[in-house]
């Protein structure tokens, strides 16, 4: 394939990306969003691998790592649990940032490269290189804590270290120094240590910045490593002269930030902090399984599946929340066949989303999405949080962290400041969930002990097919 023939082709992938993430910003556009994406994915390998720059010999490499991390990646998207995607997330992450780094290695390494380049060029060459390994390194080990701590094997619990922030500065000042280092090196040996040293300094920072991030705060850690994701592809790009590589890293690295941006305000926490840790611990930990800074008092009132059936019969306003448990239980066809017989009765039925509900940013739209539940009834929480004054009914379906008033009235608790649904304030509340234990953030509850509180025991998917089972019986 021809030079000019590759260009046309990257133009109209870099074009299908952007219809991509134009398509991904509303459910009903997404499966086009989706099918954008993959087809310009496509273009984009084939332009490259058929491109002028490799060599049949290379190609047959290239061919065989495809059909290697092809099989692995098709192997793990099928197997994944949906509860699971943001643990796969942070694991392709950190897959990004090894990739960037090792390009940046084998980019200086390379005679053919830096034979040809000399004064400005080669310094601007090695100062993308430098930046480059600079990026991924700190993708890759901050992605695997973050994998670490959403699939449980590293504690949430935030580490502080006695001087945290002084210890990052002197950790940048000496990735400037030894950078002066690298730029005036004679030779490629004289320029390894420096970079060596820079990459463990990188590594080591990763790992402090997930490290000291409390479990309250994973979402948005998710989010900004998908950003410096798209910044170490973005840097891959400039380092092998791939215009197509440096665009969609800059599209990924930016809608990485502005998502993280919007999920900072959706929880109240400043971005800068959120970076530095230390968020999402709060004065006074919880102890494990629980226990907030103010223990929650009074009577929890559990009701049975056929209870809650005349409850929602009663009712003319219902607003449903779903959580977590309700991915986990797989129980999103219920709610909507149960949706569906309510409305057939007259009942005004909404759901309402929190924008960090679940374990993955718009967890509860897609589950609902495919439970075929209709769109203009699944609505934002900033559109209905004033609504809850004039429903009979909340009913909460596995979530926990997202309804818990603490955070509005309990200035110590580690969620103090996140916006969350306010279910209390309908003439009742049903909370569906297996026991009392607490919800991701580790946090008790006060919902539960409010008088206008029910509270229905049990899986999510089974309580919710005997409210069905009830409902009809009494038609
Ligand atoms: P959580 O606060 O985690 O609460 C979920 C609740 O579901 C648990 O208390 C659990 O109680 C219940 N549950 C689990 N399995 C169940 C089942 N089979 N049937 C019924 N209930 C079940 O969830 P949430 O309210 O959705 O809040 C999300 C939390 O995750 C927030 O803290 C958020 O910051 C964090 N987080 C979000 C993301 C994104 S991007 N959305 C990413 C990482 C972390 P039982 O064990 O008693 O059943």
């Amino acid at each position: 394939m021809s030079e000019s023939l590759t260009t046309v082709a990257y133009l109209g992938a870099t074009i299908l990306f952007i219809l991509s993430l134009g398509g991904l910003s509303h459910p009903e556009s997404a499966r086009r969003g989706n099918a954008y994406g993959m087809i310009g994915m496509a273009i984009a390998v084939l332009a490259t691998v058929l491109g002028p720059h490799v060599t049949a010999s290379g190609l047959s490499w290239i061919v065989a790592a495809m059909v290697a991390g092809g099989s692995l990646g098709l192997y793990a998207a099928r197997t994944v649990q949906m509860t699971q995607m943001p643990e796969l997330v942070a694991l392709m992450h950190s897959l990004v940032g090894l990739a960037a780094t090792l390009v940046g290695y084998a980019n200086y390494i390379d005679p053919s490269v830096s034979a040809q380049l000399a004064g400005a060029e080669k310094t601007i060459h090695e100062v993308e290189i430098y930046i480059g390994v600079l990026i991924g390194a700190i993708t890759l080990s901050g992605s695997l804590i973050a994998f670490g701590k959403l699939s449980g094997r590293v504690g949430g619990k935030p580490l502080l270290l006695p001087g945290r922030h002084w210890l990052n500065l002197i950790g940048l000042l000496v990735v400037i120094v030894v950078g002066q280092r690298f730029l005036g090196a004679e030779s490629v040996s004289d320029g390894m240590l420096p970079l060596v040293v820079m990459t463990v300094i990188a590594l080591l920072f990763g790992v402090h910045m997930v490290m000291a991030i409390g479990g309250a705060d994973m979402p948005v850690v998710v989010s900004m490593l998908n950003s410096y994701s798209g910044w170490a592809a973005a840097a891959t790009g400039f380092m092998l002269n791939n215009d197509l590589l440096i665009v969609t890293g800059a599209l990924v690295g930016s809608s990485g930030a502005i998502l993280s941006y919007i999920m900072c305000r959706a929880m109240n926490r400043n971005f800068i902090s959120v970076i530095a840790g230390g968020f999402g611990g709060g004065a006074t930990k919880p102890a494990a399984g629980g226990g907030g800074a103010a223990q929650p008092e009074g009577e929890v009132v559990a009701v049975t599946a056929a209870e809650t059936s005349e409850m929602l019969r009663e009712a003319k306003n219902v607003i449903i929340v779903p959580g977590y448990g309700m991915a986990v239980a797989q129980a999103q066809h219920t709610v909507n066949e149960i949706t569906q017989y309510l409305r057939s009765k007259g009942v005004n039925v909404r759901f309402g989303i929190h924008p960090v509900a679940g374990r993955m940013p718009g967890h509860m739209n897609v589950l609902l999405a495919e439970a075929k539940v209709p769109y203009d009834i699944v609505q934002e929480m900033d559109e209905l949080n004033d609504d809850f004054g004039d429903t009979d009914i909340a009913m909460v379906i596995g979530a926990n962290d997202i309804v818990n008033p603490a955070a509005q009235d309990d200035p110590s608790s580690p969620i103090a400041g996140m916006p969350v649904l306010e279910v209390w304030k309908a003439k009742n509340s049903i909370v569906m969930k297996r026991s009392m234990a607490s919800g991701y953030a580790g946090v008790d509850n006060p919902l539960f002990y409010k008088e206008n509180n029910r509270m229905l025991f049990g899986d999510a998917k089974k309580m919710l097919d005997e409210v069905l089972a009830a409902l009809k019986a009494a038609a």
